[in-house]
């Protein structure tokens, strides 16, 4: 069998996020309907002789901070405890990370490529890990990141590790927005006040068509929006350019921001959207990008 060498690390999206209440363990009962986008970090391992090292490129290489780098190099550290410890002599890995995402951003940039990471080196190890044993493994490393094994559409509900199939999506377009300030989840979650419950929220089967999915969308929220504004008020300028792009048919936030999503049913309309976003506010990282499924054609570089 041959060993990929390099893997897309795509963007999560909430397509929305209700919140519950905390438990003792200090985290908070969560019910959200997870995407992917085709736009994201590309993560790349080869053999090493015993250590682990990480190098970063990529347009947002500046702003990773240590904690993001932490996570890919805590990804291969604890896999690599799974060897036994007599093969584990010798083995290594030097990783690197093509960062394309906004950091802690709220799509999941860190948590994608942590997942990648375990993913890759699973395969360069020849652990045979299934993707069952996986999950605990990437549940330690923060909630995001089990979904992110995943890689298409989940129910996602308790802090972020029960997952199932979500529904058949139908095709349609992101135009994602960052205002360029990082937004620490644990804060978001501090501030949170009103909250819709994290009850389980009832789905069709699939959706025809982008229209339908966005008039089932709109009645539901993301919980987290109000206070993530609080710490970052450009949200709310993002929020609102997004929304008055032509054929823009639902702006959101996705997770614990600032990164918020218009949806568009045509490549077109969102990548003309995304064009004109971006001479409104140069200094805002704006992409446009398809849905992202695993099991689709679309596994090699998107774009
Ligand atoms: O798991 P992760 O490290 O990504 O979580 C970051 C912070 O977000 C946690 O320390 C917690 O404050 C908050 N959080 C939460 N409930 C969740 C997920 C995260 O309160 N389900």
């Amino acid at each position: 069998m041959s060993v990929d060498h390099r893997i897309f690390a795509p963007a999560k999206i909430n397509l929305f996020l209700h919140v519950g209440g905390r438990g003792p363990d200090g985290y908070h009962a969560l019910q959200s309907l997870v995407a992917f986008a085709g736009v994201g970090d590309w993560v790349e391992a080869d053999p090493r002789m015993d250590a682990v090292t990480l190098e970063v490129t990529g347009p947002q290489r500046n702003a990773i901070g240590e904690d993001a780098e932490n996570l890919v190099l805590r990804a291969a550290k604890v896999l690599r405890d799974y060897l036994p410890a007599r093969s584990r002599t010798g083995i290594g890995a030097a990783l690197r990370l093509e960062k394309i995402l906004p950091v802690a951003s709220g799509i999941g940039g860190g948590s994608s490529d942590a997942a990648a990471a375990l993913l890759l080196l699973n395969q360069l190890w020849n652990l045979r890990l299934t993707p069952k044993d996986l999950e605990p493994i990437a549940l330690n490393l923060g909630s995001d990141v089990p979904v992110c094994l995943r890689r298409r559409p989940q129910w996602m509900s308790g802090r972020g590790e029960q997952l199932a199939d979500g529904p058949q999506l139908p095709p349609f377009w992101y135009v994602l927005v960052n205002p360029g300030m990082p937004v620490p989840t644990g804060e978001v979650f501090a501030r949170l006040q009103a909250r819709r419950g994290a009850e389980p929220v009832l789905a069709p089967k699939g959706f025809p068509d982008a229209s339908a999915l966005v008039d089932w969308l709109v009645g539901l929220n993301n919980d987290l929006e109000e206070p993530a504004r609080a710490i970052a008020p450009q949200i709310g300028s993002v929020l609102n350019a997004i929304a008055q792009t032509h054929g823009c048919l639902l702006a959101r936030m996705s997770g614990s921001g600032g990164t918020c999503f218009g949806l568009f049913a045509e490549a077109e309309a969102a990548q003309e959207a995304a064009s004109l976003v971006e001479r409104l506010e140069m200094g805002w990282w704006v992409r446009a990008a398809p849905q992202y499924n695993e099991s689709g054609p679309d596994l090699k570089r998107p774009g």
